[in-house]
């Protein structure tokens, strides 16, 4: 256990129960880490942990998993001194799969919280059924801006898109002398983190030379769209993809030529983790912007990454392992001041965690319970024969 872990619980674990649960969770079960009862019994708690295992996401739910699984691991199995059983569903590509898979948790296996959910159109449908039956909602990566509204159920260890997208757009008016094109998968998540970054672009100066929403999940050919941004004279071009598309699309922009004349521009989603591995050189010199980059030089982030690389076979942390690492954390602290382990309990607890101790530097929830955090502008480096999202500077607009 890292000293950094210890500072966030006080608690010691056996390393075996850490290897047990990782042993469950592979077999794909419901990995019960103690004696605990079910939900809500006082001395144990049932949690639901809703991750892509499959589509577009995938490799983003395996991040999240293994976070996840680092801090119970680094807890004995337990938050806040109890049992925990961890229930995991499959949150597939969209809401088709996802949703039903979170009604499942909260109705069929009656989860006292639930934790997770990368697409935002999922996250939404899925916080209206939890807030329904007063289960708390922990999203630990979905964006919307509607999710995160002060909800007394809802709490969120991410961002939120619109933020993210704003805190590139003052940086890159200033940087681009002319007009600048933007391109995002055609659902939430894309509409708003282009919103955001419009607004403070434009504030700043900034004009946009043209859009495109390109289909989710399906476009694997992104020729036409770059087409376009070669015929509207834009000097520069601002994307949101992640996952699988963001390797597709980067790998297709460098093929296309763009790369020499027209410098890319993201949240640091298009190149966090194995999908820089995957995009190799054709990635290098596009600028992002994201709170956790595995390069902040800390020792709080270097025990971390040193911890996680050990637990998941040597995989490099991403933003995607802290929110879900930073989950744990902020429930750990809730039911160590519960006063149950019913959702009404946790979610009143949820209210006073006050400072999270993170891999990103401690952050606190705000008003609307998104995190209080730094964004940083990163680049894309080739730092000695290894892709690097470099630090460049805090962003503070
Ligand atoms: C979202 O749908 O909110 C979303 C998906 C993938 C990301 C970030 C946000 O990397």
């Amino acid at each position: 256990m890292t000293a950094f872990a210890r500072r966030a619980s006080g608690r010691h674990l056996p390393f075996a129960a850490g290897l047990m649960a990782l042993a469950l969770s592979a077999a794909g079960c419901g990995d019960s880490l103690g004696s605990g009862s079910g939900a809500g019994s006082g001395d144990a708690v049932t949690v639901g942990l809703l991750l892509p295992e499959s589509g577009v996401y995938e490799s983003l739910g395996k991040d999240m998993s293994c976070g996840w699984d680092l801090y119970l691991d680094e807890h004995d199995g337990k938050l806040g001194g109890k049992d925990v059983t961890v229930v995991r569903a499959d949150e597939g590509e969209g809401p088709d799969v996802g949703v039903e898979a979170g009604n499942k948790l909260l109705t069929q296996d009656q989860v006292s919280v639930l934790v997770g959910v990368v697409h935002s159109a999922t996250a939404l449908a899925v916080k209206e059924a939890a807030v329904q039956r007063k289960v708390p909602f922990i999203v630990a990566n979905a964006g919307a801006q509607d999710l995160a509204d002060g909800s007394e159920y809802v709490w969120r260890t991410s961002f939120s898109l619109p933020h993210l997208g704003g805190s590139l757009g003052k940086h890159v008016a200033e940087s681009v002398d002319g007009p600048v094109y933007v391109m995002a998968p055609d659902y939430t998540a894309g509409h708003e983190t282009v919103q955001g970054f419009r607004e403070t672009f434009e504030a700043a100066g900034g004009d946009v030379a043209g859009e495109s929403f390109t289909p989710f999940g399906t476009t694997s050919n992104w020729q036409p769209y770059l087409s376009k941004v070669k015929a509207s004279g834009a000097k520069a071009l601002y994307v949101f993809y992640a996952g699988g598309e963001a390797v597709k699309f980067v790998q297709q922009y460098a093929k296309f030529g763009l790369g020499q004349s027209v410098p890319l521009y993201s949240p640091g989603f298009l190149t966090e983790g194995g999908v820089l591995a995957a995009q190799g050189q054709a990635a290098v010199g596009v600028q992002t912007s994201l709170h956790y980059s595995n390069a902040i030089d800390t020792p709080e982030n270097a025990e971390f990454i040193e911890a996680y690389q050990a637990a998941c076979e040597g995989a490099v942390p991403t933003a995607y392992s802290v929110q879900a690492y930073d989950a744990a954390a902020a429930l750990d602290l809730a039911l160590t001041e519960a006063d149950g382990t019913d959702g009404e309990s946790i979610a009143r607890a949820l209210s006073s965690v006050g400072e999270i101790p993170s891999p990103r530097g401690a952050w606190s929830f705000d008003e609307n319970h998104n995190p209080d955090q730094v964004y940083y502008l990163r680049e894309v480096r080739n730092e000695g024969g290894t892709l690097a999202n470099v630090i460049v500077e805090p962003l503070t607009d």
